[in-house]
């Protein structure tokens, strides 16, 4: 996997944890994965298995001062970002990996314009050359889509609709023409024909630019839309990956089977996760075992007892279940 030229980011034994008055929250507790140029990987699971940690890990934006990187690495294009000090990383943030946030409101500024918060945005990856950034900032807006870019540049982001203004955040994000998108719930906050606009928008830019994305969301109708491959998350942990394609035809991990068992059929329809009976454990007082262990159908002694480890189920697809029975080597 290291020496994959078209890895752009690779995440290895990621932890990262929250430091609070309940106790030691574990939101990223030893996530690994890859991404490649030009792909989407999908990073999915119910609400609170540490998605958004992930991404905000991966920038170097974890909550202040209760979250901390603890152990695992970072590789941008072989780099580690997590040994980077704050002034590195905000040479890192835009250029090289930028994220889209679920609520625009966040990302915006509401006392600047969108002209201006475009412009700081591009100021930082065009130092010289301020003449020209109006063009370029115009030239952004013009790239998402947003009709006449420039008398929307005078506009503050209360006097936008909700999809417009991620459409600015998503100019924003992609000003800098990063190698790296982290997309989270990007559309949970828009109704659902804005919505499939806004993933057509992304798709082309990243037709355009062969941007690497990870699209962290909840919704598999989104997944199949528009993820090459996914990564199903549980409670700190990835306990399945594989390419779309093989996990919606034959899920291996319990987590994922029992997810897509009641999802509704993908024709045209945006499916929503649904919910699955029982609670996650909680993060800051995690089993020993397998953590799916209680909602699981097939449990045993040992999935209580002991973690599984993450085994191979195909192409490209692996699970940690214990169900699985190792293959034998292939030829
Ligand atoms: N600012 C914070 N302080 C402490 N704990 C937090 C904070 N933000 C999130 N968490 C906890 O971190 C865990 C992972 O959250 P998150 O990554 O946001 O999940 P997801 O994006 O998958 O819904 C959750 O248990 C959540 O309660
Ligand atoms: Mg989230």
């Amino acid at each position: 996997m290291g020496t994959d030229p078209a890895v752009v980011l690779e995440v290895r034994g990621l932890r990262a944890y929250l430091y609070t008055r309940w106790g030691v929250v574990r939101a990223v507790d030893g996530v690994s994965f890859a991404l490649r140029e030009g792909e989407t990987l999908g990073l999915v699971g119910e609400s609170g298995c540490g998605k958004t940690m992930t991404g905000l890990s991966i920038v170097r934006l974890l909550p202040e001062p209760a979250g901390r990187i603890v152990e695992g690495q970072v590789l941008l294009e072989g780099e580690d970002l997590v040994t980077k000090s704050e002034a590195e990383m905000r040479r890192v943030r835009g250029r090289r990996v930028s994220m889209i946030l679920q609520d625009p409101q966040t990302s915006l500024n509401p006392v600047f314009t969108i002209g201006d918060q475009i412009l700081e945005a591009l100021r930082l990856h065009h130092p010289d050359g301020e003449s020209s950034l109006a063009a370029r900032a115009e030239e952004a807006l013009r790239r998402v889509k947003v009709a006449a870019p420039e008398q929307r540049m005078r506009a503050y982001p209360h006097q936008m609709s909700g999809g417009m203004k991620q459409r600015v955040v998503g100019a924003i994000a992609v000003a800098g023409e990063p190698l790296v998108l982290i997309a989270d719930e990007p559309t949970t906050a828009l109704d659902v024909t804005i919505q499939l606009q806004y993933l057509a928008l992304l798709k082309e830019i990243q037709a355009r630019t062969r941007l690497a994305m990870l699209f962290i969301t909840h919704d598999f109708g989104i997944v199949a839309r528009m993820c090459d491959r996914v990564a199903v998350m549980y409670a700190g942990r990835i306990v399945e990956t594989g390419p779309t394609r093989a996990l919606f035809r034959a899920p291996r991990h319990p987590y994922t089977e029992a997810l897509m068992a009641s999802v509704p059929r993908m024709e045209g329809s945006v499916a929503r996760l649904p919910s699955i009976e029982g609670q996650p454990p909680p993060l800051h007082d995690l089993p020993t075992g397998c953590r799916f262990a209680d909602r699981c159908a097939y449990v045993d002694d040992r999935c209580r007892r002991e973690y599984p480890p993450t085994m191979p189920v195909g192409p490209a697809h692996e699970a940690a279940c214990w169900r699985i029975e190792p293959s034998p080597p292939s030829r």
